[in-house]
């Protein structure tokens, strides 16, 4: 019966119903009595309960303004009262409308109270997304030019790890049960090819294979992919500097190169974030060609040119001498282009994809992960890090439910996976969490 009601409170919802419910002969008997009604309608065999029914239409002075009345069309019974119908008015001047199976689930208040669900444990029954543990990637820093860990200072909370700590550092996240971490590195040496970025015995390669003689398969490590931070002029390619401009084509070979040293060096997952064109069928190649046919790539592959990296680039000692990234990541203004980026990406091969920033970007991520449905890994970025933990410093904001609600509302929006540098402290969250629940 309540899907019967439910259909018809979907066709007009800005007006006030009641309902009853009639048998069918009740309902004969009323067709008699009321000429004036207004609507009649048949409901499709598919949705509808078996019953008939008469819906009282008003409006907003409760005054009645029509009478609906509502059969299952494939009954024998609402054939009959059709035909009976025709024969007392003579003709049809009412709308006959045909529904399917109704996808809303529409039932006007008082009948239906959404405060219901909201209660205790029914609450935590009913819930739609959840963030877990196994959702989380813990970014971090090596830094190649100091023996301690340095405090970034716009990132409170965040360090430089030196190399020597490396482990230190994914244990950390390792022991709270972060299934994969994501290495930036910081060279001790930067020229205008970033040709630091690609040794065998360089920070980046250095800290994943310390790491995975430490944990094996127990511990996913995913390696960021650019120059910016082995390039003096801080450039995510080949600078030509006549033009000050990235130059694509000669910085493809690089990037080549770049995620092979990191997967022989044990990497499991390269993830590219230099946004230059062809780069992943660059990549891609590149690992073949060296037998690493089985190292996915996760693509930065909707990377935005956005103010909200400030703080990275202390934390990596990535500014540019020159210019800013626009020529090269994207404009925060598109979003249709963010569609072309990706399907470029997954074309050239890329094994699961990514949206960065997160916060600000989240139409993004729920437009890539319904037309793709492939891997979404959203980034939190240094800027949104930055943002909760000063309003939090001031006592503006709750710091943990704060972070909470923003990564809970990037699996809403579509992710699969937050990479962020609040990991550890939100693995902490979760597990208390999950003790009180
Ligand atoms: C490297 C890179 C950047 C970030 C991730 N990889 C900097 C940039 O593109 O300017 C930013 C991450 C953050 O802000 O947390 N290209």
């Amino acid at each position: 019966m309540s899907k019967v009601c439910s259909i018809i409170s979907l066709w007009t919802t800005n007006n006030l119903f009641s309902f009853y419910f009639l048998s069918n002969l009740q309902h004969i008997f009323l067709l008699f009595l009321l000429k004036s009604e207004r609507g009649l309608f048949f409901i499709s065999k598919k949705g509808a309960a078996r019953a008939s029914g008469c819906a009282v239409e008003r409006n907003e002075k409760n005054r009645e303004t029509a009478k609906l009345h509502f059969f299952h069309a494939g009954s024998l019974n609402a054939k009959v009262i059709l035909y009976l119908y025709i024969l007392i008015h003579g003709h049809i001047d009412y709308q006959l409308l045909l529904f399917e199976k109704p996808k809303g689930r529409i039932i006007m208040f008082p009948q239906t109270r959404m405060r219901r669900l909201r209660y205790g444990k029914l609450k935590n029954m009913v819930r739609e997304n959840t963030l877990t543990v196994n959702d989380l990637i813990y970014a971090f820093f090596v830094d190649e030019t100091t023996s301690e860990k340095v405090e970034v200072s716009s990132m409170p909370g965040v360090s430089r790890w030196p190399l020597s700590k490396a482990v230190d550092a994914a244990r950390e996240a390792y022991d709270l049960g972060i299934p994969a971490v994501l290495i930036f590195g910081i060279p001790k040496t930067k020229n205008a090819e970033g040709t630091s970025s690609y040794g065998d015995d360089d920070v980046v390669q250095a800290a994943v294979r310390a790491i995975k003689a430490e944990f094996g398969n127990d511990l996913i490590v995913i390696t960021d992919l650019c120059m910016c931070e082995y390039t003096d002029h801080g450039h995510c390619g080949i600078v030509n500097f006549e033009t000050h401009d990235v130059v694509n084509d000669l910085t493809l070979p690089i990037l080549g190169k770049i995620a092979v040293s990191h997967a022989k060096a044990g990497a499991d997952i390269i993830a590219p974030s230099g946004m230059m064109d062809g780069m992943i069928e660059a990549i891609r190649s590149a690992l073949d060609e060296n037998g690493f046919e089985n190292t996915p790539i996760m693509s930065y592959s909707s990377k935005y040119a956005s103010v909200f990296y400030g703080p990275f680039r202390d934390a990596a000692d990535s500014g540019f001498c020159f210019g800013d990234r626009s020529e090269y990541q994207m404009d925060p203004a598109n979003s249709d282009e963010a569609i072309r980026e990706t399907e470029l990406d997954v074309l050239e091969g890329a094994d699961m994809l990514m949206v960065k920033p997160g916060l600000p970007y989240l139409d993004i991520v729920y437009r890539i992960k319904q037309e793709f449905g492939m891997p979404l890994a959203v980034y939190q970025v240094s800027g949104e890090y930055a943002m909760i933990k000063a309003a939090a410093e001031k006592g503006w904001l709750d710091e943990e439910k704060c972070f909470y609600e923003a990564m809970l509302s990037m699996k809403r929006a579509g992710a699969d996976m937050i990479i962020t540098y609040y990991a550890k402290e939100m693995a902490k969250i979760l597990t208390e969490k999950s003790k009180k629940n």
